[in-house]
Parts: C-alpha cells; sequence; structure tokens
C-alpha cells in the first residue's frame, strides 16, 4: 500500500539542487515555509559547477556604458526577438542584484583593480558583462548557494531520482521518487513544488551535460499537463573537447575566446571572418589587431568574430570540418597560446585566467594549452525551450507547479548569450521560490492519491520482471539509450533536415516501443541500469518534443538550423510553438501568437539599434 512508503511533507518542494534550485529554496525558506530540496547526485555535484566563463549582469564595473537595458536588448537580438520579453526585462533589471547578494554571500569574484567585480567579454554581450571567478564561476556560485542554504533548515535528499509528480485533481501536491543508493520509494508530499532540474543535453551523444541532464523536469512535467514551449532551439555550444574519445563533448568555456583565443582551420586560417552576419556587422571587427584589443579591454575596438553568437560560431565550424578544413579528429583549431606574442609571461597569464582549462587539457588529453592549440568542436550544450512558465511568478499552467532554470523556458527566445544561464537560475530560482511559497501559504495541502502512487511504483518496476524471466531476447537499458543518443545526433541535431527528422520521429516511436519491453537485472540497490531505464522515459519525451517542434518550423532561427528553409520566415517570428498532451496520450503543437512589445521596451530595441 502506498501508505507503507516512507512520506516527508513540505510546504515547498524544490526538484534539482542546482543554482535555481538552491536560490529557490533558499527563498522559499526564507519566506517562513518548510522546505525539502529533493537532487538526483549528491549536493555539490550539479551542473551549475560547469558553467565556467560567469555570470551576465549589467553592473557596468568594466564598462559604464552598460545597463540593464543594452542587456535586455542584446538578449533579444541574441534570442532573435521570440524571447519572452517580460522575462528578458526582468533578468537584465534584476541580474546585478541578485550578483550583489551572492558576493554578500561570500563569493570571492574577481577583482578589478578598483576593487570592483570584474567583469569579462562573452559573445553577443555588447559590454564586459560577465562577472566571474575564473573560469569556475557555477562552482563558486554552488559552494555559496549552499552554504547560505544548510544555514536556513532546508532538508535536503541527496541522490534521490523522482519518477512522478503527484496530482490531486488537476493540481500537483507532491511527488513520488526512489533513493538511487537502496532503492527504496518515498512520497514528498508538499503544498507547491519547484521543478529546477535543468538540462536534456543526454539526448545527444555528444553534450557538455553531466549524467543528470535526462530532461527529468521537462518530462514530469509534461506528464503533469505542464505545456512545453519552443522545444526545437537546442544550443550547440561551438567549444566542446573532440579529443580523446572518452571526453568528447566536454565544454571549453567561452572565456578561452573572451581572453583572447582565436579560430583557426587546418590551413591556420581565421576562417569566422569570412561568415559575418550582417545584423552583428556594424559591432564585429574584421582586423585581427582590433579583434585583440577588444578582448584587452579597449572600449573603442569591435569585437572579433569568434565572439558572434554560439549558434552562428557552431556553424562556421561544421562548414570547415565538411569541407575537408579541420583538425585530424574532426574539429578545427583553438588557439590561446597565440597570445604570447602579446603578453610577457603568457603562460603564467593563461593559467591564471583560465585555471580549469589549462588543467582539464593537462590532464584529459595530455596538451599544455599555454603552448599549443585544442582542437574543438561543436557539443549540445543548453536547452532553451522547456516548461512553460509565467515570466513573472513562473508558475506553469498546472496549479501548485512551478519552474525555473534551464528546465524552464522563455528568457534566451530562439539562442542563449552565454553566462545568461546563470544569471537566469539566480533571477529566476528567486522568484520561483518567492511564489512557490506564496502558494503554499494560501493553499492547503492537497490529497495523496494511493493509486497513482502505486501505478508509479508498479511502472518503475516492471523492467524488474522483464529482467527475472529468461528470454534470450530481451535487452537492456543501454542499447535503447544509446541508439536514441546515435539517432538525435544525427538526425537532429546542429543542422536539420525535413526527412532526416521524419525518420527520427519514426525512430521514436520504434524505441519507444523497445524501451517497453527493457529488462534490468539484479536488485534494488545501486542498480545503474534500472536508474538508466526511468531516465530512458524521459529522454524519449523529450527526444519527441524537441523533434516535434522542430519538425514544425520550416525556418531557421538561433538554434534551430534547417538546411531546407536557412532562412528567416518573418511570419514564424510571431509565434512560439507549444506542446501539449492529449487527452489519449499523443503529443499536441500548437502555434501561440507572442504578445506583442510593450511601448517603453519597443523604445529600448530602438535606441540599442
Ligand atoms: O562557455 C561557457 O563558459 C559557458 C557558459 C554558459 O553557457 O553560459
Amino acid at each position: 500500500m502506498a501508505t507503507n512508503y516512507e512520506t516527508h511533507e513540505y510546504d515547498v518542494l524544490v526538484i534539482g539542487a542546482g543554482g535555481a534550485g538552491l536560490r529557490a529554496a533558499i527563498e522559499a525558506s526564507a519566506a517562513g515555509v518548510k522546505v525539502g530540496l529533493v537532487c538526483k547526485s549528491l549536493l555539490g555535484k550539479a551542473h551549475t559547477v560547469m558553467a565556467e566563463g560567469g555570470m551576465a549582469a549589467a553592473m557596468g564595473n568594466v564598462d559604464d556604458r552598460d545597463n540593464w537595458k543594452v542587456h535586455f536588448a542584446d538578449t533579444m537580438r541574441g534570442g532573435q526577438y521570440v524571447n519572452n520579453w517580460r522575462m528578458a526585462e526582468l533578468h537584465a533589471k534584476e541580474a546585478p542584484a541578485r550578483v550583489h547578494e551572492l558576493e554578500a554571500w561570500g563569493a570571492v569574484f574577481d577583482r578589478t583593480k578598483d576593487g570592483k567585480i570584474l567583469q569579462r567579454n562573452f559573445g553577443g554581450h555588447k559590454y564586459p558583462r560577465l562577472a566571474h571567478v575564473g573560469d569556475r564561476t557555477g562552482l563558486e556560485m554552488i559552494r555559496t548557494l549552499q552554504d547560505h542554504g544548510i544555514h536556513q533548515g532546508i532538508t535536503v535528499h541527496m541522490e534521490y531520482t523522482i519518477i512522478s509528480l503527484l496530482q490531486d485533481g488537476g493540481r500537483v501536491v507532491g511527488a513520488f521518487g526512489y533513493d538511487r543508493e537502496r532503492g527504496r520509494f518515498r512520497i514528498f508530499k508538499a503544498k507547491a513544488v519547484v521543478l529546477s532540474t535543468g538540462g536534456l543535453g543526454r539526448a545527444f551523444k555528444i553534450t557538455t551535460n553531466s549524467w543528470e541532464g535526462t530532461g527529468d523536469g521537462v518530462s514530469l512535467a509534461y506528464h503533469a499537463g505542464a505545456e512545453l514551449l519552443d522545444m526545437e532551439y537546442i544550443q550547440f555550444h561551438p567549444t566542446g573537447m573532440v579529443w580523446p574519445p572518452s571526453v568528447q563533448g566536454l565544454l571549453i568555456t567561452e572565456a578561452v575566446r573572451g581572453e583572447g583565443g582565436v579560430l583557426r582551420n587546418k590551413d591556420g586560417k581565421r576562417f569566422m571572418y569570412d561568415d559575418i552576419p550582417d545584423n552583428y556587422k556594424s559591432q564585429t571587427s574584421t582586423d585581427p589587431e582590433e579583434g585583440w584589443r577588444y578582448t584587452q579591454g579597449d572600449k573603442n575596438a569591435k569585437r572579433p568574430p569568434e565572439l558572434l553568437t554560439r549558434d552562428h560560431v557552431a556553424r562556421c565550424i561544421r562548414r570547415e570540418v565538411k569541407a575537408g578544413r579541420g583538425s585530424p579528429h574532426g574539429g578545427v583549431f583553438l588557439d590561446i597560446c597565440w597570445i604570447k606574442e602579446k603578453i610577457p609571461n603568457s603562460a603564467e597569464h593563461i593559467k591564471k585566467k583560465l585555471p580549469s582549462m589549462y588543467h582539464q587539457f593537462m590532464q584529459l588529453a595530455n596538451l599544455d594549452i599555454t603552448k599549443e592549440p585544442m582542437e574543438i568542436g561543436p557539443t549540445t550544450h543548453y536547452a532553451m525551450g522547456g516548461i512553460r512558465v509565467n515570466g513573472d511568478t513562473q508558475a506553469t499552467n498546472v496549479p501548485g507547479l512551478f519552474a525555473a532554470g534551464e528546465c524552464a523556458a522563455g528568457l534566451h527566445g530562439a539562442n542563449r548569450l552565454g553566462g545568461n544561464s546563470l544569471s537566469d537560475l539566480i533571477v529566476f530560482g528567486k522568484r520561483a521560490g518567492e511564489y512557490a511559497a506564496k502558494y503554499a501559504q494560501e493553499n492547503s495541502a492537497g490529497q495523496i492519491n494511493d493509486a497513482q502512487v502505486e501505478a508509479a511504483a508498479r511502472e518503475a518496476l516492471e523492467p524488474f520482471d522483464r529482467g527475472a524471466t529468461t528470454a534470450a531476447n530481451i535487452e537492456g537499458p543501454y542499447q535503447v539509450q544509446y541508439d536514441l543518443q546515435s539517432m538525435m545526433q544525427e538526425l537532429v541535431g546542429i543542422v536539420r533536415l525535413e526527412n532526416e527528422m521524419s525518420r527520427a520521429l519514426d525512430g521514436i516511436g520504434k524505441l519507444k516501443e523497445r524501451a517497453a519491453k527493457i529488462a534490468v537485472y539484479g536488485h534494488r540497490e545501486y542498480n545503474p541500469g534500472w536508474h538508466t531505464a526511468i531516465d530512458l522515459k524521459h529522454l524519449l519525451t523529450i527526444s519527441e518534443a524537441i523533434t516535434r517542434s522542430a519538425l514544425d518550423r520550416k525556418e531557421s532561427r538561433g538554434g534551430h538550423f534547417r538546411e531546407d528553409f536557412p532562412d528567416k520566415d518573418p511570419a514564424a517570428a510571431k509565434y512560439n510553438n507549444v506542446l501539449s498532451k492529449a487527452a489519449d496520450g499523443s503529443m499536441k503543437l500548437r502555434h501561440e501568437p507572442i504578445p506583442a512589445l510593450p511601448e517603453h521596451l519597443k523604445q529600448v530595441i530602438e535606441e540599442m539599434k
């Protein structure tokens, strides 16, 4: 019986303990409600620690021309104007306060000579805007939030996987999951739930995302009736490791380019000069000397083309590789060691500015980046799409359910600017925590439905039952997962085509059939096969969502590039793609008109042009 499962009861349950989850938990707790925080891995190990280069906030410490209006306009242009403009406005206005708050809570930022928080250049940001801690900014964010949070009486449940959201009528009233170590089921009862589970890069074969990035929050929300927004927009970060194969996809921070790193093909040519989009021409330098001065803080210089937006840089790299001008292992070269021509003691300079990159390459590839260029290539990095939320409150369309951070959609439109994710986490994590607490204070606890709990438990255990049979042709979850990741990489990746995506959709259908028959063996205590079987449901759900949305959008915009429709379609700029689960269980897509920009924001965009 469901009542036999150990039950934890909270006002607000936060699922996911990265930057958004921790910030939401802190805010809810500060509002005086009882908060539980569940995370899939150990506290402190969230994928946020892999966000390296910094958090974007228009503080104007390095260039006093910066302000929220410029940041807002940059975010909208980067997102190609399909962003939730209210979120872009709130983000630009509130990010500086959230960064200062982190500082007050103990974050040790790099400093300008006069003691302010140092800010660095990143692609698509007009001015140096990324507050940073070397190339370990995400790590410092998590350390700070965690230190602050544990003094607030938040209860943390580490190494738990949530397998379904529990509902009373339409309202979310808790979650059901299991502890990964012992495999025991648990009920988490809550008046409000915040999803902050991060990304979904693990739907693809090559990704910066760590193992947790299986889109759990997006899938849990969808199955509970929440709408998904713009799932076609996936960001392929231009610079991931391509060699050795064991670390393929691992992030190489954009900060390398922000500090003067340049991209070259196998002939040594800086190929980024070959294709500068019209809307960035006025800001982009065609003179290498000027580009270098820009990276060193010359306010009058224009940015080098390596700092164009990520979608564009990633496609240029792909073009070089396809044309046979790539590096030996299928990428191109990212060169920071060339700055020895400019800076005495350049090796020390690089180690100081990019300590993690130095160690990453020394340890994983036996390569000294102060002496040799890195081999790099695009890697699946970030989902701009996700759970549809209210821009102010982060509430979903399902009562009692909130979402923040990467699993929530809207802020970044069709393409996220680097550094806007860390600031997204703290701006909207705070808001989600605030409004979830308010909801919890205004509503009494709902009823847990035993039948729903039992059904979720049965479904979760089914692969063990199949493992108990002796049928020879029963397959495990790994091959299905691998086939899905390979297919998504190949057919719904950085460049997309109608017929390939249609094949992917058929493929997902077949993989679902295989997934329904997979078996796992052994017992429930720390059983990786079982964990993978459970993740598979999420991966298949989000892969279908990405593919359906990408098939529908017959244009190219931001992270969604269609070789068969390479241009933007002005009519398609007027709507977002919204997915929801129909009564028959199928996935339905509709176009939702984007509300017109209010006059004051229209003016900001005009001014900034
Ligand atoms: O390149 C990076 O350091 C990644 C940062 C981001 O995605 O915001």
